[in-house]
């Protein structure tokens, strides 16, 4: 399988590339970038360190490398400053991001292709993708709340100094400001999260409220999320290498089948498999977590109505 990455030399696509090649997913990966040096030192780099890691090449270039690919990772952008939101984002990345498409459209692409969108605001982003790509909306992917997920449940297991491993537990909709935390179904070993003897629900706010300012945290201290976006992106590419037809809370094109949301982009249980978006459930969830749910839907397509001529 090959997979590019547009955007290979920034952080988040290096990232994602370092760990594909930690979990040994893909067979050639192409970091594409409009800083040729950046790509080649970090190919360079990952190639050094390919003999105790996995059989992989890595290449670097730019479109040139799309017809062939199976996967087509969107990384490229620019990132939020601090005390921007990611829909602040979409002037100056809705611009960019069209250019990308009309690039991708020019030199075509496998009718099996599957695009996996991670710039921001990942939901317009996504849901414009749909609308001009020549490609099943299966087969668009946006990383949607699957980062907020594992962030989430890396604090549940904080609070609880339990093994993050053993945490189950899912943030769904937008990978912004709406984004609304499951607590109905979160788990700590297959047991109810609530019933854990540490387990303080008035911490649940809390941790819900670190979990949704952590692009701003990281941003904050560091300039920009990279390890576990990386992480996040591989495990939605590594769903689709293996067909592994895992649940995952990807960002897809919605035609109202779960929850009644249609015509935006943002993440539901999905299906991930080797055709990219199998399948949507809409697990029965509290009443207020599915109401704020079509909320942030709403203000999404508001959203898209402004500042999206589809
Ligand atoms: C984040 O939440 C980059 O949006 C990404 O860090």
């Amino acid at each position: 399988m090959k997979i590019s990455i547009i955007g290979g030399g920034g952080l988040v696509g290096s990232c994602a590339a370092f760990a594909l090649q930690a979990r040994d997913v893909g067979r050639e990966i192409a970091l594409l970038d409009v800083n040729p040096d950046t790509a080649e030192g970090h190919a360079l780099d990952l190639q050094h360190g390919s003999p105790s890691t996995a059989n992989q090449t890595f290449t670097t270039g730019s479109y040139e490398h799309i017809p062939d690919s199976d996967i087509i990772c969107i990384t490229a952008g620019l990132r939020r400053q601090p005390g921007e939101s990611r829909l602040d984002l979409i002037n100056r990345n809705t611009e960019l991001f069209e250019s990308i498409l009309q690039n991708i459209e020019a030199v075509g692409y496998q009718s099996s292709a599957i695009v996996l969108v991670v710039s921001n605001p990942v939901d317009i982003l996504t849901y414009v993708a749909t609308q001009r790509l020549a490609l099943p909306t299966s087969q668009i992917i946006g990383l949607g709340t699957q980062l907020d997920t594992i962030r989430f449940q890396s604090f549940i297991a904080q609070h609880l100094a339990c093994a993050p491993k053993q945490v189950d537990a899912i943030i769904l909709g937008e990978h912004g400001d709406s984004m609304v935390p499951i607590w109905s179904a979160a788990t700590v070993a297959g047991l109810p999260l609530d019933k854990h003897p540490a387990w303080k629900p008035a911490d649940a706010q809390r941790i819900f409220e670190r979990t949704k300012g952590s692009g701003a945290e990281v941003i904050k201290k560091k300039g920009g999320a990279g390890f576990a976006v990386g992480v996040a992106i591989t495990d939605v590419i590594e769903a689709i290498y293996h067909d592994l037809k895992v649940i995952l809370p990807v960002s897809s094109y919605q035609n109202g089948a779960c929850y009644g949301v249609r015509d935006v982009a943002f993440s539901v249980p999905t299906v991930v498999g080797k055709r990219g978006v199998e399948a949507t459930l809409e697990f029965e969830l509290w009443a207020k977590e599915a109401q704020a749910l079509r909320n942030g839907a709403r203000v999404l397509r508001q959203t898209i109505d402004k500042v999206i001529s589809t």
